[in-house]
């Protein structure tokens, strides 16, 4: 059996520059897909995939999250003064136990490896998730409860990948495919932001994985890659020499809410799901009678 993961990092210092005006003073991991945050969608599915340990690495202006994941006494009073059982239940169930919650800050927006090498002394030497959290999946069981079911066979790393169109190869990063299912594949190798032409595959890394602590060294040395910032994916495509990558081609869909489009389609889509909303949003989209 391969060393337990307990440990999940969320790297949430991103400047949120696509989402201005409303990432201005808020950080963009609150905006919200109906009424929960963005960040929140990402701890929760840690939560399922049995994560003990949430490690966020922040930066100025993001002091909310902290909020957010932290007891608002008043908040806690006046629901059970009102008798608004059902949310307070909700709020305790949600909130990371006393300890479990540890913040650091990536000084300097140096990139997304460079944010990842920032969690090395809360994470230590052991195998960790990584979530991002603009990516917001409909999956069930959840995305990386998946993969920890190829981690629990194959040890080693493990990248959530799903298919994208060729257009949009050059937003992400992209996989080759070995051999082996969609539920755990051999990943052959790994570039960040390719031209249509030179990507791999039309697998994406679509924002979940598990990793090995040897990232961490790889990280140290602060090579900087596509659009001069230190690339995550670098490093993985360095690891690969000499540990093993597994691709999951889970059962569900991304949205990236990092972009708009990605965004507003998630609100529909996670509304149109939420018994207490469908009917009601079904009829007023119905009465706008849009020409789609
Ligand atoms: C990052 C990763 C990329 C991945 C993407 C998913 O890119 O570097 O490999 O496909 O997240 O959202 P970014 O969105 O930070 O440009």
């Amino acid at each position: 059996m391969p060393n337990r993961v307990r440990t999940a990092v969320f790297p949430v210092a991103g400047l949120g520059t696509r989402f201005l005006p409303a990432t201005k003073a808020m950080p963009k991991e609150m905006l919200t897909v109906v009424d929960r945050p963005l960040i929140q969608y990402a701890v929760d599915e840690a939560r399922e995939a049995g994560i003990e340990h949430f490690v966020f690495v922040t930066g100025r202006n993001k002091g909310v999250i902290e909020d957010h994941f932290d007891k608002q006494f008043e908040l806690e009073l006046t629901l059970e003064r009102r008798g608004k059982s059902a949310e307070l239940e909700e709020l305790q169930r949600e909130l990371p136990q006393a300890g479990q919650a540890s913040f650091t800050r990536q000084q300097e927006p140096l990139g997304l490896g460079h944010a990842v090498w920032c969690a090395r002394e809360l994470v230590g030497h052991q195998p960790f998730a990584l979530l991002l959290p603009d990516m917001v999946f409909k999956a069930r069981p959840g995305v990386l409860k998946q993969m920890m079911q190829a981690y629990e066979a194959t040890g080693g790393n493990v990248i959530g990948v799903e298919e994208v169109a060729e257009a949009d190869v050059s937003s992400y990063g992209i996989v080759g495919r070995g051999e082996g299912p969609d539920a755990g594949f051999r990943i052959t190798s790994m570039v960040e932001k390719p031209k249509p032409a030179e990507a791999p595959s039309n697998l994406f890394i679509s924002g979940r994985y598990i990793l090995q602590p040897e990232i961490f060294g790889l990280l140290g040395q602060q090579t900087r890659g596509a659009g001069g910032e230190i690339q995550l994916t670098d490093a993985m495509q360095t690891l690969i020499r000499t540990q093993a990558f597994t691709g999951v081609k889970y059962e569900g869909r991304v949205f990236d809410c990092g972009s708009k489009i990605g965004f507003l389609t998630a609100n529909v889509v996670f509304a149109l799901e939420r018994p207490d909303l469908a009917g009601h949003l079904r009829r007023e989209l119905r009465a706008l009678d849009l020409d789609l």
